[in-house]
Formats: C-alpha cells, structure tokens, sequence
C-alpha cells in the first residue's frame, strides 16, 4: 500500500494509484472485514507466504486495526455500511457529474473546445462535460490560463454553458517555483509548503519544472489551496480534477531514461517533513494521505466558496475515506482488451472499498484503441458511475465520431442508454450517500452464498437491479452470462427471462450491451433523448417494471444539485411488485419530473387485460419482439396496476 504514479500498468500491477487498507473476507457466504488503520507503508500477505493464513503489517505506525463482523446477517452489505460508518460515505454528485464526459490530454485551445462541443450538438450525441488538461494553463502553472490558446476563458465558459455543457479543468499539486508567480510566492509568504528534513522549501520537477508542493497535512495549507479555486469558479468553471498527488514527481534529469519511468519511487524524499494535522511526521508517514487531503483542500474549498452547489472533484489518488471528497478514476490504462477486462475487477474493488464514485478512461489513455475497442469499452463503461473518455496527448481522437458513421451510431445509442438510465443511477448514489452501499457492485458483494457467481469478474451489478455483462474480447458477438442465484433476469434487448442458478450464452453483437433486469425490479427511466442532463427536468419518467418477480423499488427526485434534499426538498416514489400487482405511493409532484408512462418488462405474452385502479386502460401497446408492454399515463393518480392474465 503505497500510493504510485503507475502508467500503463500491467494487470496485478501493484502498488497502484490509490491504498485503502481494507478487505472485506467471504467464507461460504458469509463475510467479515478488515481495516488496517495505519497510513505509513504496508502490506497484506493473503496466504502467499503461509497458505491458509494471513498476516499484515506496516513500515511504522501503530497495530491499530477494525474488525467488522458483519452483524447477525455477516453479509458483504453490512461490513462496507459500519466500514463506510467509520470512514466516510460518498456525497450525492450534481446530477451533471453524472452524465458522460468527453477528455483529452488536452483540447488546446479554446476554438477547439467549442468545436468539439458543436459537434456533440450537432450529431446528437449527448454529453455533459469537457475537461481542460494542462495545456490550458500558462507554462503548467496551477490556476492559469494560457492567454494566446485561451484568451477569453469567461467568453468560453459562457459559450459551453449555452450549450448545456459543464467544463472541468485540472488542478496538480506542483506549483511552480518562479518568483514571478504570485500564487507560488503566496504560498511561501504563508508557510503552506512542504519542507526537506533539513527545513529548506522542497522541490521536484513536474510539468511546470522545478516545483513547491503544498503541505495539504495543514490545515491552514488548505484553506489556502482551496481559496485559490475563486477564480476559476469566477469564470465559470464547474469541476476539477486533481492529479498526480500521489504525490508522483519526474526523474530529476527529466525522462532521459525512459526506463527508470515513474512507479513508486518517483515521490518526495521519505523524510520530508509534514505538519500531520497537528502530529508533525515525515512523507513516509503521511505520502498516503497527501492525495485525500488535496482532495480535501478541493472539496472544502469549493463547499465554502459555493455553499448552493454540490462540489464535484476527480482524484488520481486516495486512502480510506477519500470518497467524503472526490470520485476517483484508475489512472493511466492502456488500449488494450486485456485492460477493458481489468476495468470490472478494478472498480467493483474500489466500490466495495467504500467509493463509490468510480471510473476508468474509456478507450484505455496510453494509445489508440481499435475501433472495435473503443465501441466494446464505451458499452462497457456506460453504466459504471463515472463515465468519461480520455487519452493521451499522442492518441487518436476518440470522440464518439472519430470512429466513422457506423461506430458512431453504436456510440450514440451506448451515450444515450447512460442517459436513458440516469434517473436510476441518481436514485443509487442518494442510497449510497445514506448507507454506504456503492452503485457498481461485483457479484459476489449481492449474492455472497452463490459461489460460482462470486467468482464472476467480467460481469458487475449497477444497485440491486441491473446485471450487465459487457463483451470485453476481440471479436466476440455472443457471450457467456452467469445468472446469480436467487433472482430471475429479465434481458433487456429481449425480454427473454433467465433464471437464477443458469448460464447462457446470449447474444452479443457489436451494437449491443448485454443487460438484465432483476425480476420484481422497477426503474426510472427517462424515455425521450435527451442531450444533456439538464434536458431531463422536461421529459417525463417511464418507470420500467420487470415483472415476474417480487420486490420493492424507489425513484430519488429533486434540483439535481445543492443541497435543499437535506431539507426534504425531493420525493421519492416507491413501487412494489407482489407478485399480482404493481403498486405505486407517489407523493405530489412539487415541479418534478412527472410519471409519464409505465413500461413492463418480461411478459411471455400480451395481458388480457390492464387495469389501474380497477379501470381497465384501453391504449396498451404490447411489442412481442421485446416482449414489453406500454402504458401511458394521462396523470399520476394511481396507486395500483394489475396486468390481467
Ligand atoms: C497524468 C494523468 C492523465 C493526464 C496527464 C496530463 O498522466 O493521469 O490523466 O492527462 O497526466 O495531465
């Protein structure tokens, strides 16, 4: 566990990015978990040494270690709600955080960033971001702007906001030692950088050059960094993405010998002095808390400057509870199929390790991805929780066009699947932010005594109600899907119903996601295309219903940003399937979205009949090729359904 700048990873790479010092155990279904609370160097021996037994330890610090039991029920669900208890649990996103995201390293100039988001417009692709890498800073120096590629941000910002999107821009910690710098002599003038052991300022290169890095152990160095984000939020910004604080630096001789490369020895000087927050230590105590606390300085910064809107920051890296702060992405992957596998295993690991907000850049950063690639991991990402593209500064454009007509019309309708189902995402991160229990999900984490599902990795759960099974191998058009026990799937391109306990190989062509549905499932939807999230607040909700199964389901609504929900400022539907009816509690609409349609899933055949509140309903439309069947809604006055055999 030690927090690494690793580009282009080999799969099992390991230290990575972030350390979370947590497992979660299962044994024959049931489950405890464990939390080494200690943020120096440390290791886990999961019987590599001694099979059948583990054993753990740390370069310093105190045995100071959490046992979760579990409670009566031992199961996955319980130990991450008392783990997330301890350290923290992800706050709601603005809706927008939520949508898809377009990044490269970087869109260099402001006529390009517009280009590129009239072009999103223009083929009706929806988007909701573009993200600024560093090339839209002067000379890399932190909280700038370029003025001959960027001269009129404001102008820019405002332009990008017509269109309905947001921008988000990066932030590193290495701030540029150049006495013409104000914010680099402020910083100084406050005491606010790290120190060498022997007291003097510490410096190592990164973008910028030579750099000072400020001590985000300090409270006052935070307080400091997060004022800084004024200005951009002046201008318009809405996001931003922290980076390379693992801390991660350059050989010192620059990249002259490319083979010494970065991983975890690329870092400040073990014995570099922090303030701790109080307890003075050396980076080797604190290196794996300086990613979280510059999240922190983010977020706090932004929640003070901007009390009205919800924060939204991206971190590199991380340690136990950065999820309070920031969503996280996997760093610098490669455009390979092997790393779109790793993709699943990866973010159902960092979500079962309490964060929740998860994603990987889609394509793989390293390189240009095939187009069969590219199409595979935009369908493959589309319902992880966060879902952006980026690539490196040498890569191929990868726009959802950059591929020709035809990948770009599968691309379009993976985006517009994202934003079709975002209703139910933003329902699951409102849960999430009360109990701990993350959107993405590996199988085992619902279905802990299933143990051939457990070993699934190729297939991950979005909440308790969508099992998706990606194609993640070159040239495949069917795959293998396992169907956890306990519950019944119901495809979404089909209708066809799958077991609990069954395998099957389903169909898989390249314009398709394979998707299920847990029977007694019922999710919100949007129906209509929208082209960014802020569209959704004018196109009523369908709520899919997966029938054939029992269970109780809730739709989250509210402003999509700030925090009056914390007042009561939303509603939340509820829908329970009993077996013999669909019952709904819909409390009044207060501006909301409206429940414009009902839309069962899974039928084997038309109803007889559709009643609603013992009406039968006349304008029901069966489809027998997807087996669903539709009901408009003329208002939200009902309370129960009942599908007539
Ligand atoms: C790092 C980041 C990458 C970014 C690049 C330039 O490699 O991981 O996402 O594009 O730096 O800022």
């Amino acid at each position: 566990m030690w927090n690494a700048d690793v580009p282009d990873y080999p799969a099992g790479h390991d230290p990575s990015y972030q350390a979370i010092p947590f497992f979660i155990a299962l044994h024959e279904g049931r489950s405890y978990g464990l939390f080494f609370n200690n943020t120096w160097r440390s290791w886990f021996d999961m019987g590599k040494t001694v099979p059948r037994r583990y054993s753990f330890g740390a370069s310093g610090g105190e045995l100071d270690y959490y046992v979760f039991t579990g409670g009566a029920e031992r199961s996955p669900a319980r130990v991450l709600q008392d783990y997330t208890a301890l350290t923290g649990r992800g706050a709601l996103p603005p809706l927008w955080a939520l949508g898809y995201h377009q990044s490269r390293w970087s869109y260099m100039s402001q006529e390009q960033v517009l280009d590129v988001a009239q072009e999103f417009r223009k083929r009706r692709i929806p988007a909701d971001a573009l993200y600024l890498d560093i090339d839209h800073m002067d000379g890399f120096r932190v909280f700038t702007w370029n003025a001959g590629t960027f001269p009129d941000p404001k102008k820019m910002l405002d332009q990008l906001h017509g269109q309905g999107f947001r921008a988000v821009t990066i932030v590193d910690p290495g701030i540029k030692r150049d006495e013409g710098f104000p914010i680099y002599r402020s910083g100084r003038a406050g005491g606010h950088y790290v120190r060498k052991a022997d007291g003097a300022e510490l410096h190592e290169k990164v973008w910028p050059g030579v750099c000072a890095f400020p001590d985000f152990t300090s409270p006052g160095a935070r307080a400091w960094f997060g004022s800084l984000y004024q200005a951009p939020l002046e201008l318009g910004v809405d996001g931003f993405w922290n980076d390379m604080n693992e801390p991660g630096v350059f050989p010192p001789d620059g990249f002259s010998q490319p083979e010494i490369g970065l991983g975890p020895q690329r870092t400040f000087p073990l014995d570099a002095r922090h303030a701790g927050d109080g307890r003075p230590g050396t980076h080797e105590e604190y290196h794996n808390v300086y990613g979280m606390q510059m999240a922190r300085a983010s977020f706090e910064g932004l929640r003070s400057l901007r009390p009205e809107k919800r924060p939204m920051v991206l971190t590199r890296a991380g340690f136990a509870g950065v999820q309070r702060y920031a969503a996280v992405w996997t760093g610098d992957n490669s455009p390979t199929w092997s790393h779109l596998a790793l993709t699943i295993p990866m973010l159902t690991n960092l979500s079962v390790s309490g964060v929740p907000f998860v994603g990987a850049d889609v394509g793989g950063f390293m390189g240009s991805p095939s187009a069969e690639l590219h199409t595979r991991w935009l369908q493959a990402a589309a319902l992880t929780p966060y879902f952006r593209t980026h690539s490196n500064d040498v890569s191929a454009p990868r726009e959802p066009w950059a591929f020709g007509p035809a990948y770009e019309a599968i691309n379009r309708d993976t985006i517009a699947l994202r934003y079709q189902l975002l209703p139910y995402l933003y329902t699951l991160f409102e849960a999430s932010e009360r109990t701990g229990l993350p959107p993405m999900r590996p199988l085992w984490f619902d279905y802990p005594g299933d143990t051939r599902a457990s070993l699934i990795d190729d297939q991950y759960l979005v909440g308790g109600d969508l099992l998706v099974a990606p194609v993640v191998h070159e040239g495949r058009t069917s795959r293998e899907v396992v169907f956890p026990k306990g519950s019944a799937w119901i495809d979404w391109s089909t209708g066809i119903r799958h077991e609990g306990g069954t395998s099957a190989m389903v169909a898989a062509p390249l314009a398709r996601l394979p998707l299920f549905v847990r029977a007694g499932a019922s999710l919100p939807m949007v129906a209509a295309p929208v082209q960014h999230s802020g569209e959704m607040k004018d196109q009523p909700l369908t709520l899919l219903v997966a029938a054939g199964g029992t269970g109780s389901s809730r739709v989250f609504q509210d402003a999509g940003d700030g925090y009056a929900y914390r007042e009561g400022k939303a509603r939340t539907i509820t829908a329970t399937q009993d077996g013999h009816s669909l019952r709904l509690d819909i409390p009044p609409r207060r501006g909301y979205q409206r429940l414009g349609a009902i839309e069962f899933i899974g039928l084997a055949a038309a109803p007889a009949a559709v009643r609603i509140g013992g009406r039968t309903v006349h304008d029901a439309r069966f489809d027998p090729a997807t087996r669903r069947l539709r009901i408009v809604l003329a208002d939200e006055n009902l309370k129960e359904v009942v599908l007539v055999p």
